[in-house]
């Protein structure tokens, strides 16, 4: 039990230490569940691969995850999953797959200290996997890629290095290599430390696979390969083994370069490699700046942020959960803290935090810089709230996204309006939907703006249950938006052209609609990108 405040702060800092808060980014399909599910199960915290798949399959049935949880002695919540290897703590924040794509999934990203893209060898960068990656690139953290399904035909690994380059500008560090492609597919290189490993397929690699590990002659000499296979693979070798060693320790930090492993989640090929320098490489939980530049020591008293906040998980609680990243000190239940954005210094009292799994609530004791708590939303909590305990912080951190999916709402009801205005109003505030005065509308319609598109039913399932207001939404056909400076000469310039629409959200911020891409190329050639922000620090 420590007792002095040095004390605490060596705590706090050896804890902050073994942490490891990370985010995957993948497009669906490239295998992404299958890779977590694998990721416990070489963590150590599940035996035998299937219960991730299945929560999968049964996202929304808690009582599924409650039992998986009571089985394999894991955390299975709705937004973060714990486990622990040789000591280090490691969180994966959950980016919701396909179907729920949001806004909530790029916020994610602002709450982990690194994350792992998974690239399928076939397909290469996908399109969802780049707009999460334009985030990671604003946030400037490491990215370290897992080319999966080297099992199946696919691009050789130069062909997928290059698409990465050239779709996503990083360029990729080879940090371990396959050996045969496709069917030949048997083993993987470790260019780090330099061995080679020959694998055994286990069925539907439900266990660890068996392994094999030689130096790279001898490894060849029983390899499956023909005679000028095994030479191309030497070359290749030649030509990649030292990339690694020689990277840029600042360049990866930044997003730069991204580390590169290769291999098979599905049947467990690279996964022991990878995993072995993955905890290596991926950042403890680094300090987050405040809004006058200077940055939080994260042994300083506790602070975090909220990133996500989720309104009724249980019907029978109106309650909303606000997600919080701790970003310093120590968070122990029971806690007062104060909010940054203005509640007259008031102390709220922390009394009661759980982490989510399915929705029943399990109370957190503790929790260190990197760890993800759940806490009831006092009501005054929005995205991006800083909330800190004694040395007063705001972090400014989590940026209005442009929304990609528009339409104009109204009320079926005419008396309804002002229902209409407040509930959206409260969804905008919660991060739900941006809400817009229609361009140049007239009467009483309102715009919505989303990330993806599913989020309308929520607005509209929202709205019904919350507010007895029932929605009715006319589908309009802007095709993209950008959230603008406050600037009249660059808002009047764009207000000239006939297929852009200027307008404003429920805070007044500005943003400016387009019709088609060849609208925003114009609007770039007008007043410049850089004045055409794609995210916007609010
Ligand atoms: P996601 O979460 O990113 O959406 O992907 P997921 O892990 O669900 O994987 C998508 C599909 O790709 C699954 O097949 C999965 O088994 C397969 N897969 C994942 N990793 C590998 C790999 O390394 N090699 C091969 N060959 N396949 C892989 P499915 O048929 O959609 O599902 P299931 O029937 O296997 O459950």
């Amino acid at each position: 039990m420590p007792e002095t405040a040095t004390d605490t702060q060596k705590l706090i800092e050896e804890e902050a230490k073994r942490r490891r808060t990370f985010a995957i980014i993948s497009h669906p399909d490239a295998g992404k569940t299958t890779l977590t599910e694998k990721l416990l199960l070489y963590g150590g915290a599940i035996h035998e691969a299937g219960s991730i798949r299945q929560r999968k399959a049964s996202r929304y049935a808690a009582s599924d995850w409650m039992a998986i949880e009571k089985e394999r002695g894991i955390s299975v919540t709705s937004s973060v999953l714990r486990f622990e290897k040789d000591n280090i703590k490691y969180n994966l924040l959950d980016t919701p797959g396909h179907k729920d794509f949001s806004e909530d999934t790029l916020r994610t990203l602002v709450a982990a200290d690194t994350a792992l893209m998974v690239i399928d060898v076939a397909k290469g960068v996908e399109e969802q996997t780049e707009k999460l990656f334009e985030v990671c690139k604003m946030r400037e953290i490491p990215i370290i890629t897992f080319v999966n399904k080297c099992d199946r035909p696919g691009m050789e690994p130069l062909e997928v290095m290059s698409n990465v380059e050239n779709q996503l500008g990083i360029e990729p560090i080879p940090a371990s290599w396959p050996l045969g492609y496709g069917k030949d597919f048997q083993g993987i290189y470790d260019l780090i430390g330099k061995k080679l490993y020959l694998l055994r397929k286990e069925k539907h690699g439900a266990k660890k696979a068996e392994k094999e590990v030689y130096d790279l002659e001898e490894g060849l000499e029983k390899a499956v390969l023909s005679q000028a296979e095994k030479d191309r693979f030497r070359e290749e070798v030649m030509l990649t083994e030292d990339l690694f060693d020689s990277m840029d320790p600042e360049a990866y930090q930044h997003g730069k370069c991204t580390p590169m492993f290769f291999g098979s989640a599905l049947n467990n090929f690279g996964l022991d490699v990878f995993l072995d320098y993955f905890s290596k490489l991926a950042n403890p939980p680094q300090p987050y700046e405040n809004e006058d530049g200077s940055e939080r020591v994260i042994t300083d008293d506790f602070s975090g942020f909220i990133f996500k906040l989720q309104a009724n998980m249980n019907p029978d609680h109106r309650d909303c959960a606000a997600f919080v990243r701790v970003t310093s000190g120590k968070f122990e239940r029971g806690l007062e803290v104060e909010q940054a954005d203005g509640n007259g210094n008031k102390k709220i009292k922390m009394s009661t935090p759980h982490t989510l799994m399915g929705d029943e609530r399990h109370i957190l004791e503790e929790a260190y810089p990197g760890d993800i708590v759940s806490l009831f939303n006092p009501g005054s909590f929005r995205i991006g709230t800083t909330i800190f305990s004694d040395h007063p912080v705001r972090f400014n951190v989590i940026p209005l996204f442009t929304p990609e999916h528009f339409m104009k709402v109204s009320t079926k009801d005419p008396f309804k309006r002002k229902q209409l205005r407040e509930g959206l109003k409260q969804l905008a505030e919660e991060g739900v939907v941006h809400v817009f005065e229609v361009p140049k509308g007239v009467g009483n319609e309102l715009l919505l703006g989303t990330v993806g598109a599913l989020q309308f039913d929520v607005v509209k399932h929202r709205m019904q249950s919350e507010y007895n207001c029932e929605l009715h939404m006319t589908p309009v056909t802007y095709n993209s938006a950008r959230w603008l400076p406050e600037d009249q000469e660059v808002i009047d310039k764009l207000e000239k052209s006939y297929s852009t629409h200027v307008t404003k959200d429920m805070e007044g911020n500005p943003i400016v609609l387009f019709d088609s891409t060849y609208a925003l190329n114009q609007a770039e050639e007008k007043v410049g990108s850089e004045n055409l922000y794609k995210f916007k620090q609010n």
